[in-house]
């Protein structure tokens, strides 16, 4: 049994209890919007629950990368993280979905999505295994990038890219013809500076925190797809909580995600401006005609997750682009 559940227990027998540490660990930098959340969910959850709960944040796969964050929450040695739905294909094949190539037209689009209710739904599709999602916080949409300028699809083929650990994203190269790999988060900077992998696919805000913009000369703005994440705990932990704790924390959860919402965007424009100033990449712009073309390559990918995603579901996310 974890010290926080320890703690838990003897707040309800009505003796004193020891503060409830909360350890958030997660894989990006602190300038991105997972980054920010998580700092403001301590400096909120401190605050709120001073003496009851102290919250500590564990940035840039510190404490664990996005490879052993899932079995640390499941083991209590964590007690939230916020993988990105790309990440949980070992424990739920519905969150898949989320990684469909031109899915979503833009964020407001999966905003509506994620708040309507087979979204609300997905939060809770793992609880057999142990995991409850408290939120969906953005991140943004995703742009591809190498050191060769990709303005066809038929420019990725042969290619090796950095992908994230999704089976949807090893289809998605696959179609182009292009070598997809996946790797950590954490070694990513370095597989493209060495040239272990020639391109990757990220939002602005991790392209300009990782430096990848360095050592990629072509940024294509694609928007192909996109990088959100869900905010999970395990059930044992949240459940094992005095009600009044758990209560405020969802109040502070609820909060922090509309404020990192709110702030998702600007973080990636900026990062995206600030990535044009450096000069280091040619960010490139693709004509409707182009896009259509990346679209149409990689729209196999759809048929072939359909049966494990269900079609009503992909149909509820297609009906959010409104
Ligand atoms: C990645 O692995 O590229 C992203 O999921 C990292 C993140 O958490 O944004």
């Amino acid at each position: 049994m974890s010290a926080a559940i320890v703690a838990g227990a003897l707040v309800s027998a009505g003796v004193e209890a020891r503060e409830i540490v909360i350890k958030f660990s997660h894989v990006v930098a602190e300038n991105t919007p997972k980054g920010q959340g998580a700092l403001m969910f301590k400096e909120l959850a401190e605050e709120r629950l001073a003496g009851k709960v102290k919250v500590e944040v564990y940035p840039n796969s510190q404490l664990y990368g996005d490879a052993k964050e899932m079995e640390a929450l499941a083991l209590g040695d964590v007690q939230l993280i916020a993988p990105s739905l790309s990440k949980f294909d070992r424990y739920t094949k519905q969150v898949q979905l989320f990684d469909l190539p031109f899915l979503f037209d833009d964020i407001a689009a999966v905003d509506r999505f994620q708040n309507g209710p087979e979204g609300r739904k997905l939060l809770r599709s793992m609880e057999d295994k142990g995991f409850i999602g408290l939120g969906y916080w953005h991140n943004g949409m995703k742009q591809i990038s190498a050191n060769r300028p990709l303005r066809s699809p038929a420019d990725a083929k042969g290619l090796k890219f950095r992908i994230q650990a999704s089976d949807v994203l090893l289809a998605q190269f696959q179609a182009l013809d292009a070598n997809p790999q996946k790797m950590a988060f954490s070694e990513v900077y370095q597989a493209l500076q060495v040239g272990t992998v020639d391109g990757q696919e990220n939002t602005w805000s991790n392209i300009y925190s990782q430096k990848f913009h360095e050592v990629q000369k072509h940024i294509t703005e694609s928007n192909h797809g996109i990088i959100d994440y869900m905010v999970v705990t395990s059930t044992d932990f949240w459940n094992g909580l005095p009600d009044d704790v758990r209560s405020e924390l969802e109040a502070i959860m609820e909060e922090v995600t509309s404020k990192v919402n709110d702030l998702a965007n600007d973080i990636n424009e900026e990062a995206k401006s600030n990535i044009q100033k450096a000069g280091t990449s040619e960010i490139i712009q693709l004509t409707t005609e182009e896009r259509k073309a990346w679209k149409e390559a990689m729209a196999p990918v759809w048929k072939q997750f359909e049966p494990e995603i269900g079609a009503e579901l992909i149909a509820a996310a297609e009906a959010a682009n409104g």
